[in-house]
């Protein structure tokens, strides 16, 4: 808990939390967990995406590895447990082997990933990609909201934006991936839970809409004769959420708009915003993206805005091993706890580490279901029984 504290210091935001891919207080928050991983055995460093990378060799040098972790980057304003808590756990857990001299029949290699949440270039999961071998060398050229390049952020951060394929790992290098994660939803709290087994992680689609009008004055242009962007947008906003009401496994998000040029007495020209869709089946996240598709383009047509639509990233459902959901229930169950599964709805590294190893996540109870807010949280007791029902997997993990 004082290192989930220690890790919420490094923020560019004053009295809140916001650390995001390759900014200073990400690297700076790098060093801290660095700083641990080697106290608790492991040898640490930086890979070329600028994850945070500690390996515990097991009872030889380079057997292939059981894979933990989660991510250190965070939302804007975030809370300070979403990621960081897989990471301190898993370092946790290391620490207690190795403090018992224990070694096991294969490596542990603990990550921090580097970007998760896709905050700043808009793209999700870059960290975990790279080391899925399934980086998008174009998103080298996606900017960042003050224009700079990845391939310039991961340069100015030291690292080599041509050497990314290096953070790869190979297929039979990973026995297997597993993540600690707050639950950020209701559901363990709702029936008295400390801990949950994973299903599977909902699929989601990412989308960037422009629209254009036309700028012009407040005071003269007559409401009929204007093309105004950001009244066209208010029509898209609510076109996405009515999608996203449509099912009841869909949810559908507009989290950022930016109305241009901004004045209290501009005519809106110009408008950016976002749009984020998830669900448990693929089918019907890919239909629901058709559907806000044809409802904002009916919407820019009606009002002769000039909209395009940019597909960000999308991801398809990401379900968690059997065999290794099993090994999961067996870990909660030995805690003496009792075993519920449930799916996750929100994203998480796993989703790219499946491409080359089957996935497993364990659930951490959070207070209200809350989280990507500051009033995230969750008590010592369970992030004690979420540490330590990682540890009896980990200690117990047999490859199938
Ligand atoms: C990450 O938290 C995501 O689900 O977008
Ligand atoms: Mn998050
Ligand atoms: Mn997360």
């Amino acid at each position: 808990m004082e290192r989930c504290d220690a890790l919420a210091r490094h923020s560019e935001l004053a009295g809140g939390l916001t650390r995001v891919f390759l900014s200073p207080e990400s690297r700076a928050a790098n060093e801290s967990v660095l700083g641990w991983m080697r106290e608790a055995g492991m040898q640490a460093r930086l890979d070329a995406i600028g994850n945070v990378v500690g390996r515990y060799e097991g009872e030889r040098p380079g057997l292939p590895c059981l894979m933990l972790g989660s991510h250190l980057d965070t939302v804007r304003n975030a809370g300070k447990y979403d990621g960081m808590l897989g990471v301190i756990s898993a370092i946790e857990c290391v620490d207690t082997l190795n403090s018992k001299k224990k070694r096991l029949p294969f490596a542990i290699e603990v990550v921090g990933f580097g970007d998760e949440e896709g905050v700043r270039f808009g793209t999700t999961l870059l960290g975990s990609r790279a080391v899925a071998g399934k980086f998008d060398f174009a998103t080298l050229k996606m900017k960042d909201s003050n224009g700079i390049p990845l391939e310039k952020a991961l340069a100015d951060a030291g690292l080599d934006p041509k050497r990314i394929a290096q953070a790869a790992k190979k297929k039979g290098e990973v026995l297997a991936y597993a993540e600690l994660h707050i639950e950020q939803g209701p559901v363990l709290e709702a029936e008295g839970l400390a801990i949950g087994v994973v299903t599977a992680i909902n699929g989601f689609s990412r989308l960037r809409v422009s629209l254009t009008g036309m700028a012009g004055h407040a005071g003269t242009v007559p409401m009929n004769l204007r093309r105004d962007a950001l009244a066209a947008a208010a029509e898209c906003v609510l076109a996405v959420e009515r999608v996203g009401r449509s099912k009841p496994e869909l949810v559908a998000t507009v989290g950022r708009l930016d109305a241009l040029p901004g004045a209290i007495n501009v005519i809106p020209g110009d408008v950016l915003f976002t749009v984020d869709i998830r669900a448990p089946e693929d089918d019907s996240r890919v239909k629901a993206v058709d559907d806000v598709r044809s409802a904002l383009s009916d919407i820019s047509n009606r009002r002769k805005i000039v909209m395009t639509i940019e597909d960000l990233q999308s991801q398809g459902v990401a379900a968690c091993a059997p065999w290794l959901m099993e090994q999961m229930d067996r870990a909660v169950a030995a805690e003496g706890l009792k075993v519920r599964r449930l799916p996750s709805g929100a994203g998480h590294d796993g989703m790219a580490i499946q491409a080359i190893a089957d996935i497993a996540m364990l659930f951490v109870r959070c207070k209200g279901g809350i989280s990507h807010n500051p009033a995230e949280a969750i008590t010592e007791a369970d992030a004690g029984a979420g540490a330590r029902g990682l540890l009896q997997f980990i200690a117990n993990f047999k490859k199938q």
